[in-house]
């Protein structure tokens, strides 16, 4: 039993062991698309939606994944049942191959799997978040989950050195969303998120948050929202695989939120219920 695991093209051991080909375009070009998913009880929360969601990325930057659904869904439970116990953050990517640098594809070169495994510990799903808001200046892509994050890398450290948890995109007075999450608000009852177009990442938590409202008769709107919005909202929503839905309490040093916590609390306690429900034993 392992804590750290990883895996490259079929070859795996202790993370800190494994290493990869320098020709491999992940470390040229960042040219590759992964996914990160929660196991609990062995079970990888939400795979299904992961791995559509890891085809789509890989159809819109056509890189050509050599395994199926099913065969890549055997290969990550194979490597799961090799570590402890325990909620693990499965993370895997699939980068175009490995090939002397060149802009343009390399020909006949497979793609490459990786995958990390590493146990994680959860948040405490009441603690409410603190933010920031930073200036959105990523590509027009961001529904690709890519491997190019810089401009989310430099957001999320802009955020730990205010001593806070998240950094909330803008693009001018429209709010997009975090470095790693999305963002939702509550405003007058109703639950309203950025619309999934090419600005935000088709979140599955996200979605996950608004099947939960229509199962707790919670009206939603998927459409853009301002910043005047987000500060002004009954409460601030923020979601991701590792943290679920949670409430933020304060952006940029301002109060937010704290008028909305039992509708909020209908809608945590059905998006867990359906957690809990989904990776039983
Ligand atoms: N982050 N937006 C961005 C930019 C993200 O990176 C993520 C996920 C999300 C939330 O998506 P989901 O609910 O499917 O996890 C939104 C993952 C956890 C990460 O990069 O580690």
């Amino acid at each position: 039993m392992m804590k750290e695991l990883g895996y490259y093209n079929g070859q795996w051991g202790p993370l800190e062991t494994m290493t990869v080909p320098m020709n491999d375009r992940a470390g040229y070009f960042g040219d590759g698309i992964y996914e990160a998913a929660l196991a609990h009880n062995g079970v990888i929360f939400a795979l299904d939606d992961h791995l559509r969601r890891l085809w789509r990325s890989a159809d819109k930057l056509r890189i050509e994944l050599r395994w199926t659904q099913d065969e890549m869904r055997d290969i990550l439970y194979d490597m799961l049942s090799k570590v402890e116990p325990g909620d693990t953050l499965v993370y895997w990517q699939v980068t175009r191959g490995t090939a002397l640098r060149n802009h343009a594809f390399p020909n006949g070169v497979p793609a490459n799997l990786w995958i990390t495994l590493k146990p994680i510990t959860l948040g405490d799903p009441r603690h409410r978040l603190r933010l920031i808001t930073v200036e959105d200046t990523r590509f027009l892509h961001c529904d690709i989950k890519t491997l190019n994050l810089i401009p989310n890398v430099m957001a999320a450290q802009l955020a730990a050195e205010a001593g806070c948890d998240e950094s909330v995109f803008h693009r001018g007075e429209v709010v997009t969303e975090c470095a790693h999450s999305n963002i939702s608000i509550l405003k007058d009852g109703r639950f309203i998120t950025h619309p999934t177009d090419n600005y935000i990442l088709p979140g599955i938590t996200r979605a996950r948050l608004l099947d939960a409202c229509a199962e707790v008769g919670i009206p939603t709107e998927e459409r853009t929202f301002t910043l005047a919005e987000l500060m002004d909202a009954d409460e601030v929503i923020v979601s991701s695989t590792t943290k679920g839905g949670v409430l933020a309490g304060e952006i940029d040093g301002q109060a937010v939120g704290g008028r909305a916590e039992a509708v909020f609390a209908r809608l945590q306690a059905a998006y867990t219920a359906r957690y809990e429900r989904e990776t039983a034993k």
